[in-house]
């Protein structure tokens, strides 16, 4: 075998046929839920101005310290192929003034990312998320709204190994005082240099990291939910009730953080045990405070980004059928030059009829014609030569039985709308 020249970059990989529809559907079903719930479709460009995620995201998170991909244009520009959706997104509502119209905007969107991660299983430099924000309210029926949704998309794929966690991280209101109770507490551990400088700029990151010794370590730190005020703890458990009646099980995990700075109350994750270290298939929060740490003004949100590679390799470790794969309906088989060329009008004509079909090309003879007629998928085979065609038939092979009929040509169409 020879090797090829060039290769798909590190921490990237193609999808090819048939994880490639698979792929397509799996975006497909996790967005159909919020299509039916009134969400708009939003677009944005795959890169933006570094500054929007450097402020956006959270200069100490990892994202931005590490994993962005940012370099600066032919004419100057500092911009960055974007690693996550929330904050292109609400670029592109202020901008386009969609906060001054009917609140709350609800919206989604689906698309690549960027991330200059380590690369593992289930862990990519390109990788592809469906995304859902509403913006403008504080309700936190919204954010139950959203957890819902996300739950319906992954049972609609076939999925039962999905967990939810959530967590509030509190407000304004709550934060500070919980800030300050966690550092004193992590200023009391024997940390590395570096974890103790995290436990100065970002303390709750130290909650995230995921070395077993600190894990230990933690075990007795304080959590966020001891510290909620009266308005914050009222979010929280009007979320949890309306998760409750709404059917949708949940854990609470009070040491739930997450990569990105821009959380405010209800967090949230998606998480599936057949994936080894890199389990979230999901994952989201409210953000009150984004809107002016871009520069615009007060404007509350929530929202998730699902991520479509691991949801599809969360469906392969349950087993499921690969989703998306239809092939054709009709597949033509031409013996001889006039009879393909009569069977490329055909197969045109069943397309725009509405009939997937297919033909076989290359003047192959009938054995290895009827070979890619099974590997398409299709349950009829017309075949047909210029004997058929001087006699005004052509012969449809049930594929599965064998059973084969000559049907006149004036009515093949019908006839093969009808059968498929
Ligand atoms: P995130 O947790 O960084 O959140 O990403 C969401 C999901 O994208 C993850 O749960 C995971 O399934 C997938 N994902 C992330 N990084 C990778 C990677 N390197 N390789 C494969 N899959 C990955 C966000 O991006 C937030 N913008 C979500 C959000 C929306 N919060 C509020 N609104």
């Amino acid at each position: 075998m020879t090797v090829p020249a060039f290769r798909a970059p590190k921490g990237t990989f193609d999808l090819v046929p048939p994880r490639g529809e698979a792929m397509l559907a799996v975006r497909d079903t996790l967005a159909a839920p919020l299509r039916s719930a009134g969400y708009g479709y939003v677009e944005t460009p795959s890169f933006e101005e570094t500054t929007l995620f450097a402020r956006g995201v959270g200069e100490s998170t990892d994202i931005v310290t590490k994993e962005m991909y940012s370099f600066t244009t032919r004419g100057g520009d500092d911009v960055t192929l974007r690693p996550e959706g929330t904050a292109p997104v609400l670029r592109a509502v202020l901008e386009n003034g969609l906060h001054r119209g009917a609140l709350p905007v609800k919206l989604w969107y689906s698309g690549s990312y960027y991330r200059y991660e380590r690369p593992q299983k289930g862990r990519y430099r390109h990788f592809s998320q469906v995304g859902a924000e509403i913006l403008g309210t504080e309700d936190p029926a919204s954010d139950a709204e959203l957890i819902v949704l996300a739950v319906d998309a992954y049972r609609a794929l076939g999925l039962t190994g999905v967990r939810v966690l959530l967590n509030s991280l509190g407000s304004h209101e709550s934060r500070p005082a919980y800030r300050a109770a966690l550092q004193e507490y992590l200023r009391g551990l024997d940390l590395d240099e570096e974890t103790a400088r995290r436990v100065e700029i970002n303390p709750l990151r130290v909650l995230d990291d995921k070395r077993p010794e600190i894990q230990k370590a933690l075990a007795s730190a304080p959590i966020i939910t001891d510290f909620l005020s009266p308005s914050d703890r009222a979010h929280h458990d009007t979320v949890r009730s309306l998760l409750t009646s709404a059917g949708v099980d949940f854990e609470d995990d009070p040491r739930l953080v997450r990569g990105l700075d821009y959380y405010t109350r209800t967090l949230f994750e998606f998480v599936h045990d057949g994936l080894g270290s890199q389990s979230a298939v999901g994952g989201g929060g409210r953000y009150d405070g984004l809107s002016e740490l871009i520069g615009g003004p007060a404007l509350p949100g929530v929202g998730w980004a699902l991520g479509a590679d691991r949801t599809l390799l969360a469906m392969e470790a349950e087993g499921l059928p690969l989703p998306g794969v239809t092939g054709v309906q009709v597949f033509a088989v031409p013996l001889g030059d006039e009879a393909a060329a009569w069977a490329f009008g055909l197969v045109t004509q069943l397309r725009r009829a509405g009939v997937a079909a297919d033909f076989a090309t290359g003047g192959r003879g009938l054995k290895g014609a009827m070979k890619a007629a099974d590997r398409s998928g299709a349950k009829y085979a017309v075949v047909v030569g210029a004997r058929d065609l001087a006699e005004g038939v052509a012969q449809v092979k049930d594929l599965a039985t064998g059973e084969q009929q000559a049907i006149s040509l004036n009515g093949l169409v019908t006839h093969l709308q009808r059968l498929v």
